[in-house]
């Protein structure tokens, strides 16, 4: 592991304001933000910002990944095809709670078309905050690793 206050946030064309806006909040919170882009309006394909964020989750260099797309599906279905990923889509704080508490999600994913900029920050920070409880619960996390096969 090589940090643990390090967070890879990634997007596609779609969401490119609000992953930032994001950068600056987490920054903010003391986060080391690495934004692996894009940073220029061009049409892109989510799946590959999805993976390469999903890739500096997977192999430890970063604790979190926040990833972003017009919906927030698409960039989070190429995310949990790298093993190791358990990224969640959330546009309610609850959610964004519970994927930590019960799911250990290490990766979030979020809809800029979706959700504004007001509650999308409160969705991370409600991520960010919450802690994984075990117990029954890291039973069924291990369950979603042997599915990777
Ligand atoms: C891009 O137009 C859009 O398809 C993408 O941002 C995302 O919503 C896909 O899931």
């Amino acid at each position: 592991m090589k940090s643990s206050n390090r967070i890879v946030l990634s997007s596609d064309h779609a969401a490119i304001q609000l992953r930032q806006a994001i950068a600056s909040h987490i920054a903010a919170c003391g986060w080391v933000v690495v934004d692996i882009g894009p940073t220029t309006p061009e049409s892109t394909h989510y799946p590959k910002h999805g993976e390469a964020a999903a890739r500096l989750v997977a192999s430890g260099d970063c604790r979190f990944g926040i990833i972003l797309c017009g919906t927030g599906q698409g960039i989070m279905m190429a995310a949990n095809k790298v093993a190791g990923i358990r990224c969640g889509i959330c546009a309610d704080t609850f959610s964004a709670r519970m994927i930590r508490q019960h799911n250990d999600a290490n990766m979030l994913s979020i809809g800029a078309r979706v959700v504004g900029e007001g509650l999308a920050l409160d969705i991370v920070d409600a991520f960010l905050t919450a802690k994984f409880e075990g117990g029954r619960h890291a039973m069924r996390v291990e369950m979603i690793a042997a599915l990777e096969g």
